[in-house]
């Protein structure tokens, strides 16, 4: 089985094609940037993205993925490790607590940024409701994502 993630082609080898894609990810990608929190679709800690679209990855079949492309966090920053416009608001707003989550929030904040360049508070808000946060950063999540999106809109 092979799969396309951030920007190449892996092959799997021989795979159960049942196997939850966060699986993949970290125990034959070693890409473990995604987390394993729940394991039942509900805190978000193991968002990527498919085709754009943000996906809990601990309850995705690997071979759900077909012929789409995968992005985890390890495929925002460029191919000189410049980090994206999400990532640097991130950090330059100090969003993280204890960090756990913020793997797939970041990720759930690319989609909505994908589909929705210009999201209002209300917006994010309903966007990110998928993806929990136990150190309650809420906020500055949501000043990231208003900062991402600024700095993505003034690139243009
Ligand atoms: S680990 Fe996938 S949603 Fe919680
Ligand atoms: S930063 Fe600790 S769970 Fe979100």
């Amino acid at each position: 089985m092979n799969i396309k993630i951030n920007g190449e082609t892996r092959d799997l080898g021989e795979l159960d094609p049942e196997t939850p894609l966060l699986w993949v990810l970290r125990d034959e990608l070693n890409l473990v940037g995604a987390k394993y929190g729940c394991g039942i679709s509900q805190c978000g800690a193991c968002t990527i993205l498919v085709d754009n679209v943000a996906v809990k990855s601990c309850s995705y079949p690997v071979a759900s993925v077909g012929e789409a492309s995968v992005t985890t966090i390890e495929g925002l920053a460029d191919a000189n490790g410049e980090l994206s416009a999400l990532q640097k608001a991130w950090v330059d707003l100090d969003v993280a607590q204890c960090g756990y989550c913020q793997s797939g929030q970041v990720m759930a904040a690319e989609a909505l940024l994908r589909s929705n360049p210009n999201p209002s508070d209300d917006e994010i808000d309903r966007a990110m409701a998928s993806n929990i946060c136990r150190c309650g950063t809420y906020i500055r999540i949501r000043n990231a994502v208003k900062t991402a999106a600024g700095q993505l809109a003034t690139e243009e």
